[in-house]
C-alpha cells in the first residue's frame, strides 16, 4: 500500500468529524459507544474527546484504540459489563455497495466483529480509496490458532486464496495472522464469510457481511458522503 497523501488525511479527519457529530445525536447519558481500530478511527477518537463531558463510556475493538481512549480521560468498560452498545463507529479496508467490508488491516478483526454484533447501529468511516465495487483486492485478514496455521493455509488455498503468514504480529488475542491474497472478486461474500468461519482453527475472518456495516461516512474530493446499502 502506498503512503497516504495529505488529501487522503483530509477525508480522514472530515469523516471523523462528521462522524463525532452523527454520534452526538445519536447518544444520552445511557449509552455506550463502540470504538474501532486504525488511522480514521483514531482521529474519531481525538475529536469525541472534545465532547468527552458527554460520553458515558466506550468499549474498544483493540488495546492499542482503549490506551488512545484512556489517555484522553474517556471511560472504557469490558464488553462484558455492557449490555447494549449503542453505535459503533470504526474504518474498513475496503467496502462495497452493499456495506460488506473487509476489516482487519490493523489485525483487530476479532474484537472489531465482537463489537459490531453487539452494536445496535455499525457507521463505517472511509476516505474514497476504501470504496470498491467488489472486494478481494486487500488481502483478507484470517486470525488464527498458532498450532492450526499450516493447516488453516491448506483449507484456504483450497477455497482459492493464496495465504501469506502476517511475519511477528501476535493479535491481542494472542494469535496469528494469515493474508489471503488473490480472492478478487470475492462473490457471494456471505458464503466465503461462512466457510472460512467453518475452517477448525479459525478464529474470525475479515469479512464482515452476514453484519454488514449499516451506514458510510465517506470521504471524497467533494466532500463527505453518507451512504446506505445498496
Ligand atoms: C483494523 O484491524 C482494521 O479493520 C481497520 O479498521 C482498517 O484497517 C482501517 O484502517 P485505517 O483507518 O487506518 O485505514
Amino acid at each position: 500500500m502506498s503512503a497516504p497523501s495529505n488529501s487522503q488525511d483530509a477525508m480522514k479527519q472530515a469523516v471523523a468529524a462528521a462522524a463525532v457529530e452523527f454520534t452526538l445525536q445519536r447518544i444520552d447519558d445511557k449509552s455506550t459507544i463502540g470504538i474501532g481500530t486504525g488511522s480514521t478511527a483514531n482521529a474519531y477518537i481525538d475529536l469525541l474527546a472534545e465532547h468527552k463531558a458527554k460520553i458515558t463510556g466506550t468499549v474498544a475493538s483493540s488495546e492499542s484504540s482503549a490506551e488512545r481512549l484512556r489517555s484522553h480521560g474517556i471511560p472504557v468498560y469490558d464488553l462484558n459489563s455492557v449490555d447494549e452498545i449503542t453505535l459503533y463507529v470504526d474504518g474498513a479496508d475496503e467496502v462495497n455497495p452493499h456495506l460488506e467490508l473487509i476489516k482487519g488491516g490493523g489485525g483487530a478483526l476479532t474484537r472489531e466483529k465482537i463489537v459490531a454484533a453487539v452494536a445496535r447501529e455499525f457507521l463505517c468511516i472511509a476516505d474514497q480509496s476504501k470504496w470498491v465495487e467488489h472486494l478481494g483486492t486487500f488481502p483478507l485478514p484470517v486470525e488464527v490458532i498458532p498450532m492450526a496455521r499450516s493447516h488453516v493455509a491448506r483449507e484456504l488455498v483450497k477455497l482459492g486464496g493464496d495465504p501469506v503468514y502476517r511475519q511477528g504480529v501476535v493479535t491481542d488475542n494472542g494469535n496469528v495472522i494469515l493474508d489471503v491474497h488473490h480472492l478478487f472478486p470475492i462473490s457471494p461474500v456471505r458464503k466465503l464469510e461462512e466457510q472460512i468461519n467453518n475452517i477448525t482453527g479459525v478464529v474470525c475472518n475479515g469479512l464482515f457481511a452476514l453484519r454488514p456495516a449499516d451506514a458510510l461516512m465517506l470521504g471524497t474530493s467533494t466532500g463527505v458522503k453518507t451512504i446506505y446499502p445498496g
